[in-house]
């Protein structure tokens, strides 16, 4: 199954040409023979991270749509509270699976607030800002998305 991911920076200090995670998570996608649906950069910012998860399920139709930032204890970090404010279900293994595997990497790993949510057919998942968080977190979970998106289509 041909996956459509896209993918959500919410950094605000980021642009899309200083996305080093968002261009490593476009190589991964890409490396699965899958689509990048889209990629955008927003800041922390609930209502802009909120309208860019929607725009990306709904209108661009991705199967998968990743997060990445946004996820700590910072005040400023408020991307579980925006994915929360537009998703039905939660899909808490997935973050579970996410979580484990990272703390096999770092302890901090149990910093990030990271969430998976269904919104209606699409799988939205939260993953820590940087690169390398975001490398392992997609290695903790990527080999579960077809099987995942099978089950929601
Ligand atoms: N997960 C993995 N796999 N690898 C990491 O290096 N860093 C942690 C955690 N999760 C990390 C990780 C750290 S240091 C923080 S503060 C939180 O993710 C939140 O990161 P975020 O605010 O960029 O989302």
């Amino acid at each position: 199954m041909e996956l459509r991911i896209s993918i959500v920076t919410c950094s605000d200090t980021r642009d899309l040409a200083r996305d080093e995670a968002g261009s490593v998570l476009e190589g991964l996608i890409a490396g699965q023979g899958w689509t990048v649906a889209s990629h955008v950069v927003v800041p922390d910012d609930v209502s802009a991270i909120a309208e860019a998860i929607v725009d990306a399920a709904d209108v661009r139709r991705a199967d998968v749509v990743i997060t990445c930032g946004g996820t700590g204890l910072s005040l400023r970090d408020v991307t579980p509270e925006a994915t929360r404010s537009v998703c039905d279900r939660d899909v808490p293994g997935i973050a579970e699976a996410m979580r484990a595997y990272s703390m096999t990497k770092t302890r901090r790993a149990m910093l990030s607030r990271a969430v998976c949510m269904q919104r209606g057919g699409t799988l939205v998942m939260n993953f820590p800002g940087s690169t390398k968080a975001a490398r392992e977190s997609w290695e903790g979970v990527f080999d579960q998305l077809e099987h995942a998106a099978m089950m929601t289509a």
